[in-house]
């Protein structure tokens, strides 16, 4: 499992779409030159990463996004609530399940590890990915 470029390979700058074409709390799944990326987007910011997930790679950002459950609990250990906190979005692999940490790729149960992320930038409204 890697985080970024192997050392000393090229990457590519890929024109991906307009921004406004990544919809808030979700993505848009691109390939660059063979490399099938997700680009998505959380509270305005962009995060890219290789389709590819760390368990089986299958095609983990065809997969859904959603916000974590969370519970409230009273002194006792009783829950009180049960809600969706969707200021904690993940991405999860359509295969099994795995979840990954929508802004840093983390894989949720095991943050030791995380999907390989690819730098991206807007420019002029416009989306690029180093790839
Ligand atoms: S391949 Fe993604 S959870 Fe198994």
């Amino acid at each position: 499992m890697s985080d970024g470029a192997a050392p000393g390979s090229a990457l590519q700058r890929y024109r991906v779409c307009p921004v406004d074409d990544v919809p808030e709390g979700g993505g848009v799944l691109v390939d660059l030159g063979g490399r099938e990326v997700g680009v998505f987007k959380h509270q305005g910011e962009l995060h890219a990463y290789d389709n590819r997930c760390l368990h089986q790679g299958g095609p983990v950002c065809s997969g859904e996004v959603l916000g974590v459950t969370r519970l409230e609990l009273d002194a006792g250990g009783e829950v009180v609530r049960e809600y969706l906190d969707d200021s904690d979005r993940r991405l999860i692999c359509p295969w099994h399940g795995w979840e990954y940490d929508l802004v840093t790729g983390e894989l949720a149960h095991d943050r030791r590890f995380r999907l390989r992320r690819f730098e991206v930038t807007v420019e002029d409204g416009i989306v690029y990915v180093d790839a």
